[in-house]
């Protein structure tokens, strides 16, 4: 493995705690201090790989570059990136839905109903497969404000335990995808560096 020496890419916040955790599971070295520092890129301490924390939608980017040979994404950011990555591996880690919500019995007004999202391409691409019009809203977060307050008819927006619609008295209409977090690579890497890749899949497939 030292002679191949790999990047990846880890999505900072929620994601990143449970990939160290699978990460150490399998065994695979995790840089020391990592929960506790602001430096956004750090070394394990064999040399081996080079961790790099990004935001989460910006993980398939540096994989695609080949800045990160490898890359730890949700199928969400997956989906709405549309990176020319590999998928390698579900690692069955951070899962949820991505679905249809909205006010309860409301149905969506008028010839275009408004749509809020933090994934206005998955959005658009499913209602238009569905062959309905809307107009999608991009939000960058606490996207169940939008139908509260008037703005949009319905979210397309990530659910996991379900609280955060109850609690704000939204219901969920439709799933669009099951959402798990994978492994990716870049294509070059992927091939350039078979030997070492290998190696991590096989020891996370073990631990999953
Ligand atoms: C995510 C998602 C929902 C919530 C779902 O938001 O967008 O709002 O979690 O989880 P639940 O079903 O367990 O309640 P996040 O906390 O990442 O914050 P954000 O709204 O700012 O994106």
């Amino acid at each position: 493995m030292k002679e191949q020496r790999l990047t990846i890419a880890v999505p900072k916040g929620r994601i990143m705690g449970e990939a160290i955790e699978i990460w150490r599971k399998a065994g695979l070295p995790v840089p020391k201090d990592i929960e506790d520092t602001r430096k956004l890129i750090l070394t394990t301490e064999d040399g081996a790989m080079e961790w790099i924390l990004a935001k989460p939608m910006d993980v398939p980017t540096y994989v695609e570059y080949g800045v990160a040979d490898l890359g730890i994404a949700g199928k969400d950011v997956l989906m709405e990136t549309g990176r020319e990555v590999y998928e390698l591996l579900d690692l069955k880690i951070s899962q949820c839905r991505l679905s249809v919500a909205g006010l309860p019995r409301v149905e969506p007004k008028g010839i275009m109903p408004r749509i809020a999202s933090k994934y206005p391409r998955v959005a658009e691409r499913y209602f238009r497969e569905q062959g309905k019009q809307v107009e999608v809203i991009e939000l960058h977060g606490s996207v169940e404000l939008g139908p509260i307050v008037g703005l949009v008819d319905r979210i397309v927006d990530i659910v996991s335990t379900g609280q955060t619609l109850k609690e704000n008295g939204l219901v969920e209409y439709e799933t669009i995808a099951d959402i798990s977090t994978r492994l990716i690579a870049n294509q070059v890497s992927y091939r350039m560096k078979q030997a070492a890749i290998k190696e991590i899949i096989e020891r996370l497939k073990e631990v999953i």
